[in-house]
């Protein structure tokens, strides 16, 4: 099949009608062309003539009947450009290009696109660069992507395991706590995922991967509970009472603090507690691998809230009122649950001996001051006065996520 050069002015599409891509042949050939020239068209399929008069006319070209082979001549009009009139790009390709507030009407087009203008309003009310980029999301996703495992695979759920009957039991507590605690962390990010402009992409992925995160989090967690038998512990109305506060926080940044600056900040701190403590490799292992991803989402929100901060320091008394707000609701309530705090001295005890329980209970309530040490480094970062550090990290929930 021939096809038109700049220079030519006929166009044979041979047997090809616009059943079968004739239009993408047309339109090049007319794209090099100057305005004003024309393209006569030969061709042998048989509706060639009835369709090309359609498509011009549908594209706003100019059609001129033929005789003879030529099925018709196409003028290029200066108005064949006319649907791209008012056009924009939707800011860059790359991350350099994230614009401060990209228009509600880009929706879903990839960033850096040309976008025709109209069409309708998207709804991501999440739409302002200094709400939720951080120019550390398009690294972190990457790490993100590329640290996933298998929950299948990455530990070996058939090596052997006896425990003694009461330790098992302390560990499936410490299980069925940590899925509730998962659960929560899987849903939180997941309201604003679909919330958030898609023109801030990365950070759309990121977050789309720390929720597939929480959700193998739950999963290796849930199959170590169930390992050897399918009776779970138990769950206290404290330990919801003070999730259901993260999943009622409907404000961006003040939840990603909550939830991941405050609450997976401390969970670091179990998790390596439990790493080090767990009766059995497996639950260690498992442990480690959370760990290794909490980390990156506690990396996220901090890069996330000091960007904010740079620009906005007045969020500073906000983040401060949530803690507070989030304190005076949970104040009255038990906190970690007693099975819970149990469970991890008995862990950190290995045995029943006395002085091994003694022994435990010093190593949670050293776990406890690690904990608000790191939460207290943490806010020092985001710009608290140490002395503030110390009185807010202490009125974070007991319940530690
Ligand atoms: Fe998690
Ligand atoms: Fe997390």
């Amino acid at each position: 099949m021939r096809q038109a050069t700049s220079l030519q002015t006929t166009i044979d599409l041979e047997n090809v009608g616009f059943d079968r891509g004739a239009h993408i042949l047309l339109q090049r050939a007319l794209k090099a062309l100057p305005v004003g020239a024309s393209l006569a068209v030969t061709g042998s399929d048989p509706a060639l003539k009835v369709h090309l008069a359609a498509w011009c006319r549908q594209r706003g070209y100019m059609f001129e009947a033929a005789e003879g082979p030529i099925a018709g001549v196409v003028r290029r009009t200066d108005l064949d450009g006319a649907r791209w009139l008012g056009a924009e790009r939707a800011g860059g390709f790359s991350a350099m290009g994230v614009v401060a507030r990209p228009r509600s009407s880009w929706g879903l087009a990839a960033r850096g696109a040309l976008v025709e203008a109209g069409g309708p309003e998207s709804g991501f009310d999440l739409d302002e660069k200094t709400q939720v980029w951080t120019d550390l999301a398009p690294r972190l996703y990457a790490q993100a992507a590329a640290s996933q495992w298998d929950p299948a695979t990455a530990v070996d759920w058939q090596a052997p395991l006896t425990l003694p009957p009461d330790v098992e039991a302390a560990v499936v507590q410490v299980m069925t706590y940590l899925v509730e605690n998962e659960q929560a962390a899987l849903a939180v990010p997941a309201r604003f995922l679909g919330r958030i402009h898609p023109h801030f992409r990365e950070v759309v992925q990121f977050l789309a991967v720390q929720v597939a995160d929480e959700a193998r989090h739950a999963e290796v967690f849930a199959r170590r509970a169930g390992l050897h038998g399918d009776e779970l512990g138990t769950s206290s109305v404290a330990g919801r009472a003070s999730l259901a506060t993260l999943l009622a926080e409907p404000d961006f940044a003040l939840a990603s603090f909550l939830l991941s600056v405050m609450g997976e900040g401390t969970f670091l701190n179990l998790l390596a507690f439990l790493e080090k403590f767990a009766p059995d490799l497996l639950t260690r292992e498992i442990t480690r691998l959370a760990r290794l991803d909490e980390t990156r989402h506690v990396a996220f929100a901090m890069g996330h809230l000091e960007s904010q901060l740079e620009q906005q320091p007045a969020l500073r008394d906000r983040l401060r009122a949530a803690v507070e707000r989030r304190y005076e609701t949970l104040k009255t309530t038990a906190g970690l649950g007693e099975d819970v705090s149990d469970a991890l001295v008995v862990m950190a005890a290995g045995s029943w001996e006395p002085a091994a329980i003694a022994r435990g209970f010093d190593a949670v309530s050293s776990l406890q001051s690690e904990m608000a040490d790191g939460r207290e480094r943490r806010l020092v970062r985001l710009g608290f006065p140490a002395s503030e550090a110390v009185s807010l990290s202490a009125r974070h929930t007991r319940n530690f996520m």
